[in-house]
Formats: structure tokens, C-alpha cells, sequence
């Protein structure tokens, strides 16, 4: 059984003190931790505040991106030693406002995740179609070159000790979430892709889903074969929807 994984993608929201205030009820929130993993991802300048609230407790926390060079001159970037000093467990590679708002191609997206890896970090890769490019017919397709691009020639067992978003663009911030029939034929794709090639990592494979989940349609989407758990925008940015969201994951696991 792949234990689920929630984690919290706050984007560009967030100031010191809401940050602070939300970590903690997270922190706080009564819940069976046995049951669940659950992570934060608030803008850089605030993970080492979110990491002294969580302390200790249950809570992780990562990054929403990161650069490919472990260090230089690359002005307004953060690196993967920098993230790790800062006790971070995950980040967040290749989402899809990266790819649409910063020009984020395949390829810088898998040098991001292999720099993640290099620096002990677990990458949360996100993948997933455009509308129209599920209009035409493509889904399959892109999400296969998306994930494909990671795996490369298929010589290195990449996905372990990874993790996989699949986050259709048409749902992000839309309020418009996939069916669990959509997202779980994808999310076996996605399953199958990695499995050829290595059958046990593509077993224990966290694949989550992304695009507008919130705790009302937490359940069924986690009730599906090959989902693994969420990644959240919008509804991570309330205490109580987030641990809905997680209470769904620990109901998912019993
Ligand atoms: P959303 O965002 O939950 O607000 O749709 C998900 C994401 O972009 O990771």
C-alpha cells in the first residue's frame, strides 16, 4: 500500500504572519499522521519561518521550484543546497504556471528534477494537458512526452524516491476538477509509463492529482486505484479545507 501524500502548493500568496498562522493549525490539526504524509510549499521567503512553526511535528515543508545549478550567477534564483540547508523534504518541479508564465520546457524541467535528486530533495514533478490539448485528442500524448522527458533513455531507475503530479491544466484554480474517471485513467497511464521500465519503483510511485481539489471531492478522486493524494493550491491556503483534504487522505488509507 503507497501511503497518501497531501501537500500544500501556496503559489504567490501568503505574508509572514498568515503564513505563520496557517502552518500552525496544520501543525495542530487533529489527525491520524500515521495515515498520511503532508508537506507545505510556501514562497521562498517563507519556508524557514513555516519550518519553525511545523518544528517538529508531522508537517514538511518544500519548495514551489528551484534552479538546475547547484550555485553562480544567476540573479533571483535559489538553489538545491540552499533548500536543503533549510530543511526542506520536497519541491516542486516543471508545474504548470512555470511551464506556461516562465517558459519552462521539458527539458530545463527534467534538469530541475535531477538537480532535486542530486541534493536530497524529493522532486514533485507535475505534469499534465492543456484544455485544448485535450480537445484535440492529445492528453495522452503530452503527458506521456512530459514524463518521458524524465525518464529519458530508461538506463536510471529516475522516479525513486520521486514523486508525480499529474495536474490537468484546464482544473488548476478553475474550480472545474477532473472526474476520478479522468484523472485515474491518466494516473494509470502514468503509473504503466514508469512500471515498463521498473516495475517495483512504478508500484510504490506517489502519483497525486492536482487541479481544484478541495475536501468535498477529496474522497472519491482518493478512493481511485492510482491516486496517491493531492497537490493543492487554493484549498491549502485555508487551514480548514487543507485538513479536510488530509482527513480524506487518512480515511483513503484505513
Ligand atoms: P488548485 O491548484 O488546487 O488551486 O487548482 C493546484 C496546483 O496548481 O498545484
Amino acid at each position: 500500500m503507497r501511503q497518501p501524500l497531501v501537500v500544500g502548493n501556496w503559489k504567490m500568496n501568503g505574508r509572514v504572519g498568515e503564513a505563520e498562522e496557517l502552518a500552525e493549525a496544520i501543525a495542530e490539526a487533529e489527525l491520524d499522521w500515521d495515515h498520511v504524509g503532508a508537506g507545505i510549499c510556501p514562497p521562498f521567503p517563507l519556508i524557514d519561518r513555516v519550518a519553525g512553526t511545523v518544528g517538529d511535528s508531522p508537517v514538511a515543508w518544500g519548495a514551489q521550484n528551484m534552479h538546475a545549478e547547484d550555485g553562480g550567477a544567476f540573479t533571483g534564483e535559489v538553489h538545491g543546497p540552499l533548500l536543503r540547508d533549510l530543511g526542506c523534504t520536497y519541491v516542486i518541479v516543471g508545474h504548470s504556471e512555470r511551464r506556461e508564465h516562465f517558459g519552462e520546457t521539458n527539458q530545463q524541467v527534467a534538469a530541475k528534477f535531477f538537480a532535486a535528486k542530486r541534493n536530497g530533495l524529493v522532486p514533485i514533478v507535475c505534469v499534465g494537458e492543456t484544455e485544448a490539448e485535450r480537445d484535440a485528442g492529445r492528453a495522452e500524448a503530452v503527458v506521456r512526452d512530459q514524463v518521458q522527458a524524465v525518464l529519458g533513455d530508461g538506463k536510471e531507475d529516475v522516479f525513486r524516491d520521486a514523486v508525480i503530479a499529474y495536474e490537468p491544466v484546464w482544473a488548476i484554480g478553475t474550480g472545474r476538477t477532473a472526474t476520478p474517471e479522468q484523472a485515474q485513467e491518466m494516473h494509470a497511464l502514468i503509473r504503466d509509463l514508469v512500471k515498463a521500465g521498473y516495475p517495483v519503483t512504478g508500484q510504490s510511485l506517489k502519483i497525486l492529482y492536482g487541479g481544484s481539489m478541495k475536501a468535498a471531492s477529496a474522497p472519491e478522486l482518493m478512493a481511485q486505484d492510482d491516486i496517491d493524494g493531492g497537490l493543492i493550491g487554493g484549498a491549502s491556503l485555508k487551514a480548514d479545507e487543507f485538513i479536510g483534504i488530509l482527513r480524506a487522505a487518512v480515511a483513503s488509507d484505513l
